[in-house]
């Protein structure tokens, strides 16, 4: 039977089938037409993709995790029966959370939803909960990890809305020594980026905004802006991170592995200062990969 990887990111819904979805859930009646992805459950019906943000860090909090489990799944396997591995940050996962989560995907284990106004129904058969930081590792082709076997290695997941850095002891079976949560993440940046912008220039953009700003630069009634200032927001996050492994982290004699959107955009300055910096392959998908591969060697058959 097929694992399915689900990585429920605060800015992007992962799977280990490459898909990929904006962590947005929207209410709505079922009449409305023109979603990407309408799910439909017990006469309710949710656009997921579009909308506002989910702002909770909590991940089992959501009250929006069961369209948004329907949805991986649904897009991801044709099957009737499926086996579901998610991730918690590393300091979620050592806590009552990781009960909760699994709670949750067992109370939910016959799904019936309409997904774009086809029925379907899904059983998950085995699930699991394991931690985030890890399964990047275990995602690496095969070998990059065996030429990293011998070394401690420091995992940088920047995404969202967190930093999650760990330390994970070399060894046969990897375990995670030291680890940090740091509110740092693109979505948080976006936010600071927007609001400087909007009280420099009297504006009334929003977060969404904020990409394209930092991508294309900022033009104001026709002219083309200096955007110096929005270097500084981004290097004053950046810098948190930086401090964080530079105290507590064995940066000089251990490979860094980046990974995360938030890890991609910053790789460049990641790697100026640390040199041992390599990029996690597939970076998006790397967590819901590695859950996967946890799921194949719990449930070998
Ligand atoms: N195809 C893509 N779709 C959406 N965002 C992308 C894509 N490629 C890169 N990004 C970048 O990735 C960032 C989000 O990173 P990521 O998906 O790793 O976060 P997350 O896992 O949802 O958040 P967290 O780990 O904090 O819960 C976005 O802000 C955007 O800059
Ligand atoms: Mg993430």
């Amino acid at each position: 039977m097929e694992t399915i990887g689900t990585d429920f990111g605060s800015c992007n819904l992962k799977t280990s089938t490459g898909i990929i979805v904006p962590s947005k859930v929207t209410k709505c009646d079922s009449s409305f037409f023109g979603a990407e992805y309408l799910v439909e459950i017990e006469g309710e019906s949710h656009i997921v993709g579009e909308g506002e943000y989910d702002t909770i860090l909590d991940k089992t909090k959501k009250e929006n995790f069961l369209p948004m489990l329907c949805l991986a799944l649904g897009l991801s396997t044709h099957e009737q029966a499926t086996r579901v591995v998610a991730g918690l940050p590393i300091g979620q996962y050592k806590s009552k959370e990781k009960e909760k989560l699994e709670q949750m995907l067992q109370d939910n284990k016959m799904l019936n939803f309409k997904l774009n106004g086809v029925e379907r129904q899904i059983i998950i058969e085995n699930s699991a909960v394991t931690a985030e930081g890890i399964a990047t590792y275990y995602s690496l082709p095969v070998e990059l990890r065996n030429g990293l076997r011998n070394k401690d290695i420091i995992l940088l997941d920047i995404g969202g809305r967190t930093s999650d850095i760990a330390l994970l002891k070399a060894g046969k079976k990897r375990r995670i020594d030291e680890s940090t949560s740091l509110e740092v993440g693109m979505i948080n940046i976006y936010k600071d980026v927007v609001n400087k912008v909007n009280s420099k220039y009297t504006l009334g953009l929003d977060i969404e905004d904020a990409e394209n700003i930092l991508k294309h630069g900022l033009e104001v009634d026709g002219e083309k802006q200096d955007t110096e200032f929005i270097k500084e927001i981004l290097m004053n996050n950046i810098k948190k991170v930086f401090k964080e492994l530079n105290v507590s982290y064995p940066v000089r004699t251990a490979p860094l592995l980046v990974t995360g959107g938030g890890g991609e955009a910053f790789f460049k300055a990641i790697n100026r200062r640390y040199p041992t910096a390599i990029m996690a392959p597939n970076h998006m998908f790397s967590n819901a990969i590695g859950y996967k591969r946890v799921g194949e060697k719990l449930w070998r058959d």
